[in-house]
């Protein structure tokens, strides 16, 4: 039976003009979603804004007034907003001697972290109306160390951090938000270290592999969950280790788990 669940359903997509956004565009636009392409590239994003039938806005997710706009156009021009993915990005570039330098992290958290806050920010209202969804693109490394592009793994595990924290807040208002974690993709944001990637022998997901995962996320029920997405296993939401809670002094069980006062669940 076809899918209807997109029919109709309203999504902006941050960094839509390339790579895993445009995949996640035309995908959506393909089950009869209605598309807002937001990136910095216009010739790109209006060549993806085109083929989905949708609409391009020149977004630079670093300034919070661009992501209002971005909503605001979404909400007056298709009525509402079902879903924002927050997948703009860059690599910081490769090498740790070389790139551990604070003016390019500043620049890198500005697109990687601030621009899902602002994101978030921009999009609750019109999400809380429509009951729906965020999904931000973090990376697997955000669940694993990256040692060869730490600003990458700080601000990948900060979005991942971010998600699982926004998750239970949002609960009571039925948004859902959860985080895509792909390992390497084929999109140009691999294309400075591609060589080094290939002499590894490393195999690199196809777009469309990480666009399934986009999709499952979005058909989920789940939030707060981050799903990992490897070449040659089901995506799925990652397992994180319980920490340790505190105990009492007599060593008795604390009558609730500190992590659960965001859901109000027994320990
Ligand atoms: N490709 C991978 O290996 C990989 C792995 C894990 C996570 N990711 C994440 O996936 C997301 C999408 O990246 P991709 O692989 O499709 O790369 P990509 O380079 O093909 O696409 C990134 C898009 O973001 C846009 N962008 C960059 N800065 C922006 C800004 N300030 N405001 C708005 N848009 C901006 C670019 O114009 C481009 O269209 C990123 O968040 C990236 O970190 C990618």
């Amino acid at each position: 039976m076809e899918d209807r669940r997109f029919d109709g359903k309203v999504a902006l997509i941050t960094g839509a003009a390339n790579g895993i956004g445009a995949g996640a565009a035309r995908r959506l636009a393909g089950l009869g979603a209605r598309v807002v392409v937001a990136d910095i590239d216009g010739d790109r994003g209006k060549v993806i804004a085109d083929e989905v039938d949708g609409l391009f806005t020149h977004c630079d997710v670093r300034d919070p007034e661009h992501s209002k706009a971005a909503v605001a156009l979404a909400v007056e021009r298709y009525g509402s907003l079902d879903l924002i993915a927050l997948n703009a990005g860059i690599s910081t570039g490769f090498g740790l001697g070389d790139d551990f330098d604070p003016e390019r992290y500043r620049s890198v958290m500005g697109i990687n972290l601030d621009g899902v806050v602002y994101g978030v920010h921009a999009a609750l209202p019109a999400l809380r109306e429509s009951r729906g969804q965020i999904i931000a693109t973090a990376s697997m490394a955000g669940i694993t160390p990256t040692p060869l592009d730490p600003i990458y793994g700080a601000n990948k595990t900060a979005v991942v951090g971010l998600v699982r924290s926004l998750a239970p807040s949002l609960v009571r208002d039925h948004v859902r938000v959860n985080a895509l974690c792909p390992s390497f993709a084929d999109t140009a944001i691999i294309t400075p270290f591609r060589a080094q990637l290939d002499a590894t022998n490393l195999p690199i997901l196809e777009v469309s592999d990480v666009v399934d995962a986009f999709m499952a996320i979005a058909q989920s029920d789940g939030t707060g969950d981050c799903w990992f997405v490897v070449p040659g296993r089901e995506s799925q939401p990652f397992t994180f280790r319980n920490a340790p809670g505190p105990r009492t002094a007599t060593g008795d069980r604390l009558p609730v788990d500190p992590g659960a006062f965001a859901t109000g669940q027994e320990a």
